[in-house]
């Protein structure tokens, strides 16, 4: 079968490969990948691969092979699924720990669309604590994550304000109910809740923007470049504040995953897509997800999708 595997060239990181079919273990499911969505995250790994690296961690597809131990869905369900890695290829094998069942009316492009980016939104917020009545301020907000984060926000009752590039980048965002700025420096504060994912000299601006008392939650680093923080100018600022890291990562995800897939079907999140194509460009696309030329979710279809 066919699998996309690292290069480690900038300019076109994956490349086919024609390797055996994954044998699944007992706890796992074997998947027909129809769709796959791409990571920040998973760019950065791309970069310098570590020998063996099978990437793809978010795919939606059918299952031809129940798993072996009798968990998870029987073939023929169409699911979507959160593997630790191999999902670029035509046939992944996910446990069943990390899949949920689609209902008829999901297809495979906004499902694929929903793993990781939607599994860090949720558990992003619920670190963050219930931000109805508060006032949050998103970084980085234009990505996979920031569309998920903002729509749940707002639909729990937070006041939101976004950070984006340009506002072409931010237009979803101010449909969704966020206030859209383009440049950290702009947002007003006082915030009750930061979520910051850029780094470099933005995240010292957000801080200098949290409530006295509040929290800044940091989730990553888009911009490649280290925080430096001065505490001298933080005792000029707001006082008793929390800094908290966040990583999204930990499985079980089968119930967030379900938890997803209800909250599409009901109207509630809507994911934002905005690159499909073939899997052929899936080089290309990795380049442009890069690049900040990609607003939302890119998704990569790999045949024939439902
Ligand atoms: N901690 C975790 O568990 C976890 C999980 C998932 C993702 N993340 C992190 O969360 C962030 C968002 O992830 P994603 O998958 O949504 O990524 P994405 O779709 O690529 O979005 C990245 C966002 O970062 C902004 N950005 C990119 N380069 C930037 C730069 N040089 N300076 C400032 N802003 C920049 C972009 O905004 P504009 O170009 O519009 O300004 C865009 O909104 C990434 O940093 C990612 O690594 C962390």
């Amino acid at each position: 079968m066919r699998r996309l595997i690292p290069t480690g060239e900038a300019a076109r990181p994956v490349a086919f490969a024609e390797l055996p079919q994954p044998v699944p273990e007992p706890g796992e499911a074997l998947v027909k990948v129809e769709a796959f969505s791409p990571n920040r995250g998973e760019t950065f790994l791309l970069e310098h691969p570590r020998p063996g690296l099978l990437p793809g961690k978010d795919v939606a597809g059918l299952v031809v092979q129940e798993a072996a131990d009798g968990t998870g869905p029987a073939i023929g369900t169409r699911v979507v699924g959160h593997p630790a890695h191999g999902g670029w290829a035509e046939y992944a094998a996910v446990p069943t720990h990390s899949l949920a069942v689609l209902p008829d009316g999901l297809g495979s492009v906004r499902a694929a669309a929903l793993p990781l980016a939607g599994i860090t939104a949720l558990r992003l917020l619920r670190t963050a604590g219930s931000p109805a009545g508060l006032r949050v301020l998103l970084t980085g907000a234009s990505g996979g994550v920031g569309h998920y984060v903002t729509e749940l926000a707002v639909g729990a009752g937070a006041e939101v304000t976004a950070v984006t590039a340009t506002p072409a980048r931010g237009e979803r965002l101010a449909e969704l109910g966020a206030r859209v700025v383009h440049d950290v420096a702009a947002a007003q504060g006082p915030f009750d809740i930061v979520l910051e994912s850029t780094g470099g000299p933005d995240l010292p601006v957000a801080l200098s923007k949290v409530r006295p008392g509040g929290t800044l939650v940091w989730f990553g680093q888009a911009s490649r470049t280290p925080v430096t923080l001065d505490f001298f100018r933080l005792l000029g600022g707001p006082e008793r504040v929390t800094i908290r890291h966040f990583h999204y990562a930990g499985a079980p995800y089968a119930s967030d995953l379900a938890a997803l897939v209800g909250l599409v079907e009901r109207g509630r999140l809507h994911p934002e897509i905005g690159r499909i194509a073939d899997w052929t460009e899936t080089a290309k696309t990795l380049v442009d997800l890069r690049e900040r030329r990609i607003r939302g979710k890119a998704v990569l279809l790999t045949g024939e999708t439902r």
